[in-house]
């Protein structure tokens, strides 16, 4: 039995990885800023024999992260999904009209946010058997993809992507493994109904992808379908 984290788990994908690990009979520790509200994720918590438990932490605030690890305490944690993100609308980031209010915002959740989450339970993480973080990017990040969608959105995740590949150098020898990932163009409130798959297809392959990552994939930027992402 593995122990997981997964951040922004109240809906979209992160929901669908809930119910993967729990499936799987994992150990989930799901979080959400706003657990009052997370109906359906208490609803499926609550049917979990104790699997699935529900926790409050905005990964855009320290002391909301720091408060969450201090109810682990120094619990291992084996896999952590940096899933949170945000979109602020196409609208507003593009090269005539820029939120920069927006695009601060989508950086610090997107990119400061996994790094903190990273920060925080890295010493869970190293007590842990599988040794693993995997960080939610977008394809839009890459170099290799052929449009921009979204400036801020794609800036905060390429911004991610560096700091993940950096940090899987720089702790090469530890073991943990960091890997960033793609999952697909899915249909959450987030991509919207025009987008290519359901969030459960997407969480399958997210989970398989995991379960078969080692600890020579540290630094790859992953897809969901068990490909590399082109740079
Ligand atoms: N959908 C796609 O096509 C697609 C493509 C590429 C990458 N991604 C990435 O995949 C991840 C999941 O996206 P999704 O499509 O499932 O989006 P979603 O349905 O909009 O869900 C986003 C989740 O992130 C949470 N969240 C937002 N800000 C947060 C914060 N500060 N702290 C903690 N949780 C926060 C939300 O929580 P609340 O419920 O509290 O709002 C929500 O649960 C994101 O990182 C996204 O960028 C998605």
């Amino acid at each position: 039995m593995a122990t997981v984290l997964i951040t922004g788990s109240a809906r979209g994908i992160g929901f669908e990885l809930v119910k993967q690990y729990a499936a799987a009979g994992d150990r989930v520790y799901a979080t959400t800023r706003t657990p009052a509200s997370a109906d359906a994720l208490n609803a499926f918590a609550a049917d979990s024999d104790g699997l699935v438990t529900v926790h409050a932490m905005d990964v855009g605030d320290m002391a909301s992260v720091q408060a969450f690890a201090e109810e682990i305490g120094d619990t291992p944690l084996d896999i952590v999904i940096n899933n949170a993100g945000v979109w602020g609308g196409l609208e507003t980031q593009i090269f005539d009209n820029m939120d920069y209010d927006n695009w601060a915002f989508e950086f610090n959740v997107m990119a400061m946010g996994p790094w903190r989450v990273m920060q925080t339970f890295w010493d869970n993480v190293l007590a842990s058997d599988q040794k693993k973080i995997v960080t939610m990017t977008s394809q839009v990040s890459a170099h290799a993809y052929d449009h921009i969608v979204g400036y801020s959105y794609a800036s905060a995740k390429a911004a991610v992507n560096r700091l993940v590949t950096a940090l899987a150098e720089e702790k090469k020898d530890t073991g943990i493994t960091l890997a960033l990932m793609h999952p697909g163009w899915v249909k959450t409130d987030m991509a919207g109904d025009v987008a290519d798959i359901e969030p459960v297809e997407s969480a399958i392959g997210v989970h398989k992808v995991i379960n078969e990552m080692t600890h020579a994939d540290t630094g790859k930027f992953l897809k969901w379908d068990g490909g590399i992402h082109p740079w």
